[in-house]
């Protein structure tokens, strides 16, 4: 089976140690993609660096709205060049996040549309961090709709914004967070058609169970697809390889 593990972040100083073995360890068992997200400049070309290193290894770049600085803007322009590299296969993770951030949501919204912008200009899909903005997101995305859309990266598990992301062509992908207790994502999961669906582990964030509370690595991408395959009614080898061919497809891996 080969599993793609749509959003992980190889760039988090929790992996500094040992992380060049770690990542062989993933493609020697089963995961042969990985995205690695970027979220500030140097977490962005942390992950080109690393996708230059290793031919499984993907990039995103982007300013995360957990990471507006007095210099975003500067940053947001330095963003457009480092997407020119090769590996990028989209700006992200990108988007809105009133959960951590309330005091700065204007802003949040111009990085994002700013962010939104540079992805058309350069013919990439976004990814998208929304946590507890869903009204705004769903405005911007509708006001300022990505040519190549993008993805719901660790969605939340709002069916309201399932429903209204997939309406305009978006992607969703879920983590870990379908798996824990009490999460009832089994109706969530269901509102996604099997062409739509990716999965991803958001590693070192977001353990399923029953590793809740650990470092994430991306073997784990295969519990979250094993809860699919349940809510789905579906083997894993089924799952692994729907969920393969959509992350090529929207990524525009050949
Ligand atoms: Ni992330």
């Amino acid at each position: 089976m080969d599993f793609f593990d749509s959003h992980a972040h190889y760039n988090d100083e929790r992996f500094l140690e040992n992380r060049d073995n770690l990542i062989k360890e993933m493609y020697e068992n089963e995961i042969t993609n990985i995205v690695c997200s970027g979220y500030n400049l140097d977490s962005s070309t942390d992950a080109i660096n690393l996708s230059k290193s290793f031919p499984h290894i993907l990039a995103t770049c982007g300013i995360s709205p957990n990471d507006i600085t007095q210099d975003v803007d500067k940053d947001v322009e330095k963003i457009e060049l480092l997407a020119k590299e090769d590996k990028v296969v989209a700006i992200g993770e990108i988007g809105l996040d009133y959960y951590w951030n309330k005091d700065n949501k204007e802003k949040q919204r111009e990085v994002f549309i700013a962010q939104i912008d540079i992805a058309n200009k350069l013919n990439l899909p976004i990814v998208i961090h929304t946590r507890e903005a869903t009204v705004d997101t769903i405005e911007i995305l509708k006001e300022n709709l990505p040519v190549k859309r993008g993805v719901f990266h660790c969605c939340p598990l709002n069916q309201e914004l399932i429903k209204e992301g997939l309406k305009l062509g978006f992607y969703i992908s879920f983590s870990g967070n379908i798996t824990f207790k009490n999460a009832k994502s089994e109706d969530c999961i269901k509102l996604v058609p099997l062409d739509r669906l990716l999965i991803e582990t958001d590693s070192p964030y977001l353990s399923p169970e029953p590793f809740r509370g650990k470092t994430n690595t991306s073997l784990n991408v295969k519990l979250v697809a094993k809860k699919i395959a349940e809510v789905k009614e579906l083997s894993l080898s089924e799952v692994a390889k729907i969920t393969n061919e959509n992350a090529k497809r929207i990524f525009e891996i050949k």
